[in-house]
């Protein structure tokens, strides 16, 4: 009995240690943090129930019978942020460079399936040289097995990836399929091809960092939601977000109660939109004034910021806020934004969190690069999400609604529940100037004409009172008054059921 205590601890103490104190101080001095000390900083204290410590690689080849290290370069089991429970796998760079072996896989799928069993979200720190290289096409066999677990917990859990060193090859298509990806600024890339193959073929030069750094990632492939300083505070991050998901698909969103009370009003919001139609203001002021306590959970900050998406709180519960920025591009959507905003209102649908829709959107953007990349399948994904969607859905049209992009944002059309708009809405089928421009074509050489043409239009669309009289808006209502107003719709709300007629799956546009 002795004996095994010793054995015991012996093994945990190879596990603690993992690659050995000079490729923990390697790891260091990169600015980076080891596999354990990561999930230290990432789970309540005390709360880390690891399991596997004891898995080994079962390869032979190339000298590897006389290379085993306890653990085999992953770190894995479950914990808690703050009281609720995740399911965590942390790779550990100082073992083979975090390069993942049948076995290391194995232990990655064991959490994810017992994630599934129990309904808990999984949260994966990604530190990886990708296929352990000795170990060929099991290595890949594992790879698959983890891909095919992502796919199955998509909509059932929420799964997050942090991405905090190298992440190259096949390997990236497992945080691709999660839900949320971070990054870690400098010392984390992911390319599904490195640089000095892009050389090789195509004759780019380009480093990891522009290839596939944290700055790509977050400003030009959207691939990746944010980017953090450093391990800490991406660590640090990532449990504040993680209080604004549920646990499961069955679970609903968190409750976090504040102190402010969802009746509060906020005159200055009566201001906010300019007197022009053509100036822009800050979308995310109003965000800040109506969501509780002024916290935003802003993803995708930096790319397609022509529309903002983020989580916040309405009286204490999570809810999606998906909203035009008129400072870029006017607010138009594009393709990017289409994407980003469809991608953020699948999640909510999927996890029951109710979603915010603020509008104000002169339409789709016009131009050859928009149509030749295929806006028309891109746009279309949006207004698929928001159409398929059962979340309890408010909207509030804050300054322009025109043309398709009226019916995409969450309009009545496609099952908006609750539909506001402020009394300087203007909700047509486009400006009133490209409107007369089209139907009074015959007056185009008389601008005194046209002029008074155009006002007519304005003062007949222009304005709330169509879309009311038809009932596509609920309401007018005082910008002030908008937190209390979207308070009492999700209330309201709080019970709907709503679901779609039974099928295999939808064929979204993809
Ligand atoms: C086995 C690996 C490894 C790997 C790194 N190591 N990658 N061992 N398999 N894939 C080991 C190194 O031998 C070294 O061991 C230790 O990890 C640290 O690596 P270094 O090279 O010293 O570190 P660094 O200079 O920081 O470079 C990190 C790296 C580089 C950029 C990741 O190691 C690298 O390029 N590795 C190979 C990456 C690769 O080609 N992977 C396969 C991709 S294909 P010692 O003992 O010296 O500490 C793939 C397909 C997946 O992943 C398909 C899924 C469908």
């Amino acid at each position: 009995m002795h004996d095994i205590i010793e054995q015991l601890e012996k093994k945990r103490g190879g596990a603690r240690l993992g690659g050995g104190k000079r490729r923990i101080d390697a790891q260091h001095a990169k600015g980076k943090l080891t596999a354990r000390e990561r999930l230290d900083l990432l789970l309540d204290e005390g709360t880390f129930e690891e399991w596997d410590m004891f898995v080994e690689h079962r390869c032979a080849d190339f000298g590897m019978a006389e290379q085993k290290v306890p653990g085999d370069g992953v770190v894995t089991g479950y914990g808690m942020i703050n009281g609720r429970l995740v399911f965590v796998f942390s790779q550990d760079f100082t073992v083979f460079g975090g390069a993942l072996s049948e076995a290391h896989a194995e232990k990655i799928c064991k959490v994810m399936d017992q994630a599934m069993k129990v309904g808990a979200p999984v949260i994966g720190l990604n530190d990886s040289g990708g296929a352990r290289i000795q170990e060929g096409v099991a290595s890949l066999g594992g790879y698959a097995e983890v891909f095919q677990r992502n796919v199955m917990a998509s909509g059932v859990i929420p799964q997050i990836s942090l991405i905090m060193g190298p992440c190259a090859g096949g390997a990236v298509y497992s945080p691709a399929m999660t839900d949320f990806i971070f990054m870690v600024r400098d010392s984390s890339y992911m390319f599904v091809t490195g640089p000095e193959v892009v050389k090789t073929v195509t004759h780019e030069e380009v480093t990891a960092e522009q290839l596939g750094g944290a700055g790509t990632h977050t400003t030009q492939s959207g691939v990746a939601d944010l980017a953090f300083a450093n391990d800490v505070e991406a660590l640090l991050m990532l449990r504040r977000f993680f209080n604004y998901l549920p646990l499961n698909n069955r679970d609903g969103p968190p409750l976090r109660p504040s102190g402010d009370v969802p009746d509060r009003e906020d005159l200055s919001l009566d201001t906010l939109v300019p007197d022009s139609p053509n100036k822009a203001y800050d979308m995310k002021e109003l965000i800040l004034k109506v969501v509780d306590d002024g916290d935003f959970f802003e993803l995708q900050a930096d790319y397609a910021k022509n529309i903002v998406v983020g989580f916040g709180r309405m009286a204490g519960y999570s809810v999606g806020i998906v909203a035009n920025n008129p400072q870029v591009l006017a607010g138009c959507l594009d393709i990017k934004s289409s994407i980003k905003a469809a991608r953020f209102v699948r999640f909510c649908d999927a996890f029951s969190i109710p979603v915010i829709t603020f509008v104000d959107v002169p339409g789709f953007m016009p131009g050859t690069s928009q149509e030749y990349g295929g806006i028309i399948k891109h746009g279309a994904k949006l207004l698929y999400a928001y159409a398929e969607c059962t979340v309890p859905k408010v909207t509030v049209i804050t300054r322009k609604a025109y043309g398709g992009a009226y019916d995409v944002m969450s309009s009545k059309h496609l099952r908006g529940d609750v539909n506001f708009a402020w009394p300087n809405a203007e909700i047509a089928v486009m400006g009133a100037k490209g409107a007369v421009e089209i139907i009074f074509r015959e007056d185009k050489g008389d601008p005194a004409k046209l002029a008074a043409r155009e006002a007519e239009y304005k003062a007949r669309f222009a304005n709330p009172f169509v879309a009311g009289a038809r009932g596509y808006i609920d309401d007018v209502i005082q910008p002030h008054e908008t937190r209390r107003r979207i308070c009492r719709s999700l209330a309201m709300l709080k019970d709907k059921k709503l679901q779609n007629p039974w099928r295999k799956h939808g064929n979204i546009p993809l």
